[in-house]
């Protein structure tokens, strides 16, 4: 079983495959504390394509990225803080939002229809009244106005100012504000650098004299970024900033970092939160604080990939094969159940790379080398994980079900509905029990979509 669970790269804590394991019917099962899911039965029950969602890993999560800050913060007698704030663009399921908030994170929003779910949960009394939200993204008119309205209520709300327009706004407004710079370092991520249209060069934040109750300087490089020498990289030029800017605002107490830890999902070797939350409280301890009249500013990041996506499982059922030509890689198209394009969009949109592992036949011998594609009648429809993915091969009368692993972040936003395809159904696993969030669609839910 342990070489089956090597080959499969599960029960690893450094690929987050440390809940997954393999009985020995060759099933895929999920550990939480001493409860135990059985993958297999679970698909079969519930019907492909499925998503899977595990409230505790996100709790784990979470608690333990809090818990790596301040273990620093503590060794080093750093005297700024910590806050998480979770960015709600990775993902605004109910499932997904509750668990992190009872786990201490705050928010961070990029819409007034973000804010619009913080209003419901404040409006309920749902929050601490300690829960602090930051609010980036363009501002529109209705942004600004419940921005303002929340923040008469009471809520610790601070807009970032991310442009001249926003400055103007936001001149007179009453609470904290953040700004955004866009830095001058070019770290290896997914980010359009050529056309940067968020935030402030660092002159002209420089150029901007005193601004009013300023606390926060914000910056965000890049999402899933490789390499930990860049985090490290920007975290330097956004310090050097913060000082410059800190005389000019003495108010000014806050580093915003940004997200963009990677996501680890081709399960090879890469920077931990152990190692790069070391470097980044270590560098800040040495760096700040020296009686220079800089102090030491309080830390903020918004990982929201690194926070969300191993949280879900995305599944769906083999359908059909064809033969590849030869001189490809992959020997068969193995068809799914679903969509590349509609359910696992980056697929598509940024050739992004899954980690595929059966949840059935895992002990099987035979395996194939296959590519997959989506049941859209569209050619980009499609995953061949860069050469091919393995996966066994599929007996005469046997069914096979594939999962796809840390889906949790961005695909449900971004998901469509290309050739009126159903969205997958959506399950919660939590403390044993299992709660439907979303049933499978019927071409009625479709339809009304669109106007039927
Ligand atoms: C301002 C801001 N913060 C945080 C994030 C989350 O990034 P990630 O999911 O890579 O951690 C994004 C994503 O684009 C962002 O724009």
């Amino acid at each position: 079983m342990q070489n089956l669970k090597e080959f499969w790269k599960l029960g690893k804590p450094e690929f987050d495959t440390q809940f997954f394991d393999i009985n020995k019917e060759g099933e895929l099962l999920l550990k939480e504390g001493n409860y135990q899911y059985n993958l297999h039965e679970l698909t079969q029950k519930y019907e492909t394509s499925l998503e899977m969602v595990f409230p505790f890993i996100i709790e784990n999560r979470v608690e333990n990225l809090i818990k790596t800050f301040d273990f620093y913060i503590k060794k080093y007698k750093y005297k700024g803080k910590f806050y998480f704030h979770y960015p709600m663009k990775v993902n605004q399921n109910r499932e997904f939002i509750l668990p992190l908030i009872s786990e201490g994170a705050n928010l961070e929003t990029s819409s007034a229809n973000e804010l619009w779910i913080v209003k419901r949960l404040w409006e309920q009394h749902k929050f601490n009244s300690r829960i602090k939200v930051i609010c980036n993204g363009p501002k529109t008119h209705d942004y600004l106005a419940l921005i303002k309205e929340l923040r008469e209520q009471g809520l610790d709300i601070v807009p970032i100012i991310e442009n001249q327009h926003e400055l103007e706004y936001l001149r007179n407004y009453k609470g904290e504000v953040g700004i955004r710079v866009d830095l001058n370092v070019r770290t290896k991520s997914h980010w359009d650098h050529s056309i940067d249209r968020f935030g402030f060069t660092p002159e002209e934040i420089l150029g901007l004299g005193k601004l009013r109750n300023l606390k926060i300087l914000h910056y965000h490089v890049g999402t899933q970024i490789p390499h930990a020498n860049d985090i490290m990289n920007s975290l330097k030029e956004g310090v050097s900033i913060y000082k410059k800017l800190k005389k000019i605002n003495p108010q000014l107490d806050t580093i915003n970092i940004g997200g963009g830890f990677a996501v680890n999902r081709d399960k090879k070797k890469m920077y931990s939160v152990q190692g790069i939350v070391q470097r980044i409280v270590s560098y800040l301890s040495k760096h700040t604080g020296n009686g220079d009249g800089i102090g030491s500013p309080h830390i903020i990041c918004e990982w929201g990939s690194h926070i969300m996506a191993p949280s879900q499982i995305t599944i769906f059922k083999v359908i059909g094969q064809k033969d590849i030509k030869k001189g490809a890689a992959a020997r068969k198209w193995y068809v799914i159940d679903g969509s590349f394009m509609n359910d696992l969009i980056d697929t598509w949109s940024i050739k992004q790379k899954w980690h595929v592992v059966p949840i059935n036949n895992l002990n099987s011998k035979k395996l194939e080398r296959v590519w997959l594609c989506g049941s859209s009648c569209d050619s980009d429809d499609k995953y061949t994980g860069g050469s091919y993915v393995r996966l066994p091969k599929i007996e005469e009368g046997e069914t096979q079900y594939v999962a796809f692993f840390d889906t949790g972040a961005y695909q449900d936003a971004l998901g469509s509905q290309h050739c009126l395809l159903s969205s997958p159904a959506n399950i919660v696993c939590q403390d044993g029990d299992i709660n439907i969030a979303r049933e499978h669609e019927t071409p009625e839910e479709i339809g009304k979509k669109f106007g039927w």
